[in-house]
């Protein structure tokens, strides 16, 4: 899964083009792993220079017989194929990338059946991120535990973290989990591009949280975010200086959802819409406190009635908005022309 359609990050994209074959051998190993003969990279249009890179990577492995009928002269048979994406968030989601790969629309597959039972075309399928596969190259070379001394808790090993958006210093910086969010953003990122106060980051693409200053301390582990209803996601931290308005990023989540829904399931295609209108409202100052409340129930709704993670997460910037800046939201009525 090379979709990487998550704003701020580019891991995937780093790792394709610097060194295609880390992930060809992750394929192959998965491949004669679990017995499938076919391999499928998924990259989005947007990385034309890294869909190129994989091609010519794999050309270069089947010239080598590494792939083709068989492998190494195992006689075991495993080839690869590049799929373009064609520009849907959705498509990043497993079952709808499945449909992509198809030539379907990218609409989300209700399961079960999971796809490691019935998956690509009916078989059973492996679907993991271009990360995670890149990782197992080196865990069979030096070892489980090698790998397991890194990290923290139960987040073991490392994450390219990706800084963007307002930071002074954006790109990726490989840690071990365990690092804080200000360790990243202010040693490495070198605080705000345009040198203002640090107010938020939102961790972990477009359905993550948002953090606050006293939240910068936090370190980048996926149960100690969870106890703050946030997420390590992709490992993006997109960075916000004190000029943005959280009320209008809450509308904006509800925005992206509504743009990017599949539109499979009722409460996600119509929430997602009904979310916006509620926040414009607020956003106008009408029934501030009773609109608030209104999100949150609708909220909790999406969070438990959504088939998948598109209208199940999307909930999570726009609570935690709420939650840690709701003097944004505290807008007041504009007052009559008399
Ligand atoms: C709306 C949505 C978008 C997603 N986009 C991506 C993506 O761009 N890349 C990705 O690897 N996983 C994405 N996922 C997660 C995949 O469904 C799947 O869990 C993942 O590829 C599994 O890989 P991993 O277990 O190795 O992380 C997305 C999920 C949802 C719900
Ligand atoms: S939550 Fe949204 S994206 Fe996911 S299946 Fe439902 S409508 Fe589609």
């Amino acid at each position: 899964n090379a979709d990487e359609g998550d704003s701020g990050t580019f891991a995937d994209r780093m790792l394709m083009e610097g060194d295609p074959f880390v992930l060809i051998e992750a394929m192959i190993i998965a491949g004669l792993a679990t017995g499938a003969t076919a391999g499928y990279v998924y990259i989005r249009s947007e990385y034309p220079r890294a869909i190129s890179q994989m091609k010519a990577a794999i050309g270069v492995m089947e010239a080598a017989g590494w792939l083709g009928d068989s492998v190494g002269g195992s006689g075991r048979a495993f080839r690869l194929a590049v799929r373009r994406g064609a520009g849907a968030y959705i498509c990043g989601e497993e079952s709808s990338m499945l449909n992509s790969i198809e030539g379907l629309r990218g609409t989300v597959r209700v399961k079960p059946p999971i796809p490691a039972i019935a998956g690509l075309f009916g078989e059973p399928t492996v679907i993991n991120n271009v990360l995670t596969l890149a990782s197992v190259p080196l865990i069979l070379d030096r070892g489980a535990a090698f790998y397991k001394d890194f990290g923290v808790g139960r987040s073991h090993g490392t994450q390219p973290f990706q800084l963007a958006g307002n930071v002074a210093r954006g790109g990726l910086v490989e840690k071990a989990f365990g690092v804080t969010i200000r360790e990243l953003i202010e040693d490495f990122g070198g605080g705000t591009a345009s040198g203002r106060p640090f107010r938020t980051a939102q961790l972990g693409g477009p359905l993550g949280a948002y953090v606050s200053a006293d939240m910068l301390d936090l370190p980048m582990d996926y149960e100690e975010l969870a106890l703050r209803q946030a997420m390590v996601g992709h490992g993006g931290i997109v960075v916000f200086d004190d000029t943005i308005d959280m009320a209008e990023m809450a509308r904006f989540a509800f925005e992206f959802c509504e743009i990017e829904s599949c539109g499979k399931c009722t409460p996600c295609r119509v929430g997602a819409v009904r979310g916006r209108e509620t926040v414009e409202k607020i956003l106008r100052g009408e029934s501030v406190a009773a609109n608030i409340a209104l999100i949150e129930d609708l909220c909790e709704l999406m969070r438990d009635g959504s088939l998948c993670a598109m209208g199940g997460l999307t909930p999570m910037p726009v609570l935690s908005a709420i939650r840690l800046f709701p003097e944004d939201f505290d807008r007041a009525a504009p007052v009559a022309a008399e």
